[in-house]
């Protein structure tokens, strides 16, 4: 690992280095814990950090584990994700000769010949499922082999299986997940790492309207990857802003406090504050406020938060969108909130059995809280963004 530079860089939305994602460690020391048990999926809307946590508990497992990450944003077929779980494994199992041995008769079962040197993988569009079978199998024996246990970190999990059910491979996710969820079973090394932008039960109804029966991830764990803590949060910002825009050694907790506060606990937003008041030279609470102002503001949505707006249609299906934007529109324009009674009377088109459903799942997702029976936007700065947005005027 290289050592922590003396100033961190102010990097918002690239690759994070392991060193350089920040106050990650109580939530990666969970997700192991959870990891010796069972399979886990991650979840979490856009930018909260998923595949930070991914890259830095695969760059640094504990002894026990082996762990890959596979990025799987793009995919839209169960032979391009087996054939990339293919390449993952392949350099780790140097000289697995039955690995080998079987992966090379596989091949020249499903494509009649032998590529001995450079040994390139073509499988039929339908052959997959041998072949995904065949190197979970393997993995299982290697993992033992070592008394440890292989950890696959599949980002952006959702979105693949959704884009497969989108161009018409929906039958080819359901044999997929029921694949994967055999494997689970049978191989008791072998643990799944599931993450995604969108929920996996959202994307498994979606399944389920076309006929799938099965429950394919009741035995994965869902966590939704947190905000940080404010102490957190604290500690990234002044990580962030020391050398940055303050010289080290200058006192910079009061800005750094505030920079956490309204950042609300988002690592993607304390980035982007940091790097506009590096940019302009301040150092200052009031500069701080402006420049998430500008960001809720900016018409190119630097902050990824149309992603909100976007998400209630696949969340709701068309029928009940606009229902459920008008919710959230009723419920932003409130800053204190709304009691039932008053979402009730706010004239929405939707019954009070759908309403609870989309307000309970809603606040699974981070839009909305419950305080004392109301509810509001669980995050500020989204609410204002969303009010921004809308085109819509505080009440009151
Ligand atoms: N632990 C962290 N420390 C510092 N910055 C972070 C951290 N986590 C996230 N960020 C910031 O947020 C950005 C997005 O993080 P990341 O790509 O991990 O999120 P994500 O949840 O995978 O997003 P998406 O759903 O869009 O793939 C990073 O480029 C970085 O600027
Ligand atoms: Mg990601």
């Amino acid at each position: 690992m290289s050592p922590t530079p003396s100033v961190l860089p102010i990097n918002p939305g690239g690759t994070l280095p392991p060193d350089q994602v920040l106050s990650r460690d109580a939530v990666i020391a969970r997700y192991w814990e959870a990891l010796s048990v069972q399979s886990i999926a991650l979840l979490a809307p856009r930018r909260v950090g998923k595949t930070s946590i991914g890259r830095k508990m695969v760059a640094e497992p504990p002894p026990t584990f082996i762990a890959r990450l596979r990025d799987l944003e793009g995919m839209q077929r169960a032979s391009e994700f087996v054939k990339a779980l293919y390449g993952d494994v392949e350099e780790l199992l140097p000289g697995s000769t039955k690995f080998e041995r079987r992966a090379r008769g596989l091949m020249e079962k499903l494509t009649g010949s032998v590529e001995v040197t450079g040994f390139k993988l073509q499988i039929a569009e339908q052959d997959w499922r041998d072949l995904l079978d065949a190197v979970l199998h393997d993995l299982d024996h290697h993992a033992a082999s070592q008394d440890r246990l292989i950890v696959l970190f599949w980002d952006e999990f959702t979105w693949f299986l959704k884009d497969m059910d989108g161009t018409g491979c929906g039958r080819e996710a359901m044999v997929l997940l029921d694949r994967l969820r055999a494997a689970r079973q049978k191989y008791s090394k072998v643990r799944m790492v599931l993450t995604g932008s969108i929920g996996l039960d959202e994307v498994i109804r979606g399944l389920r309207r076309q006929g799938y029966g099965n429950d394919p991830i009741n035995d994965v764990r869902k966590l939704t990857v947190p905000l940080f803590t404010a102490a957190e949060a604290l500690d990234a910002a002044r990580g962030l802003l020391t050398g940055n825009v303050l010289p080290a050694g200058a006192e910079l907790e009061g800005l750094a406090a505030h920079v956490a506060r309204i950042a609300e606990g988002h690592p993607y937003l304390i980035q982007h504050v940091a790097q506009v008041l590096k940019t302009e030279r301040q150092a200052t609470t009031d500069a701080a406020d402006r420049a998430l102002e500008a960001l809720l503001d900016d018409s190119s949505d630097p902050l990824d938060l149309s992603h909100y707006v976007e998400r209630i249609g696949f969340y709701f299906g068309e029928g009940e969108r606009v229902a459920v934007l008008a919710l959230l529109d009723a419920i932003a324009t409130a800053p204190s909130g709304l009691s039932m009674d008053e979402l009730a009377a706010a004239a929405i088109e939707i019954d009070r059995e759908r309403l609870l459903y989309a307000l309970q799942a809603l606040r699974r997702d981070l839009y909305l809280d419950r305080v004392d029976g109301r509810h509001r936007f669980r995050l500020e700065f989204l609410r204002r963004y969303w009010l921004l947005e809308r085109a819509l005027v505080e009440a009151g």
